[in-house]
């Protein structure tokens, strides 16, 4: 592999509805030892800060707005001096976790990044949430999933503003066209890869779906 890809995992709790559940969340950089781009900033900023060791931060992709993937992000970017990227679509749940402070800039389907001289392709997947994102490294194989993707099946749906059917959708569009031997980094829990996943009865279900 051409870029090192390491993880740092943040606690705290998930809100949303007026509820609150501890989670763990996989925080990933990819980069070299002269800068990286950090995939998610939730809960904890410092320890970040720590893994990002003293490289330049190229930016700082959410892969959407739930407060466990962004509610680090602005802290973070002060601290890096990195800016913060989100898709659109996700502005109102980005309003409610970072009142007051827009992100710097906004990602779109199949816009390009570069990190480490390795190309990030930005797949815009709504269904957990309207402006979900993954990153796909054509050069390396490896797909960071966000929660759109998790091992063993899609992420949840239980929050208003996400949609099971849509979810379905994109991970049928955006993912399962990608090859079987891609190493999935998802937003939380054990990494997978797509042919295990798309051997998962659910992907299944979704190929045989209208
Ligand atoms: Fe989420």
């Amino acid at each position: 592999m051409a870029v090192d890809v390491d993880l740092t995992v943040t606690a705290g709790n998930y809100r949303f509805d007026g509820a609150s559940f501890a989670v763990d969340t996989n925080i990933w950089l990819i980069g070299d030892e002269h800068e990286v781009l950090i995939v998610d900033a939730g809960f904890d900023a410092t320890s970040i800060e720590a893994a990002v060791d003293g490289r330049d931060v190229v930016g700082i992709v959410c892969t959407h707005a739930h407060n466990d993937h962004a509610d680090a992000a602005l802290t973070l970017a002060d601290a890096t001096g990195a800016p913060v990227l989100l898709h659109p679509d996700d502005a109102k749940l980005w309003a409610r976790v970072n009142p007051g402070r827009l992100p710097d800039a906004e990602l779109a389907d199949r816009q390009v990044l570069t990190v480490a001289g390795t190309s990030v392709l930005v797949l815009h997947t709504p269904g957990h949430t309207a402006g979900s994102v993954c990153l796909y490294l054509p050069d390396e194989g490896v797909l960071f999933s966000g929660d759109t993707l998790l091992s063993g099946g899609p992420g949840m749906t239980g929050d208003v503003l996400s949609s099971r059917s849509t979810l379905l959708e994109s991970i049928h569009r955006s993912l399962l066209v990608l090859p079987d031997e891609t190493v999935v980094h998802p937003g939380h829990g054990y990494d997978t890869d797509l042919g295990t996943e798309r051997s998962e009865p659910w992907a299944t279900a979704v190929k045989g779906s209208p």
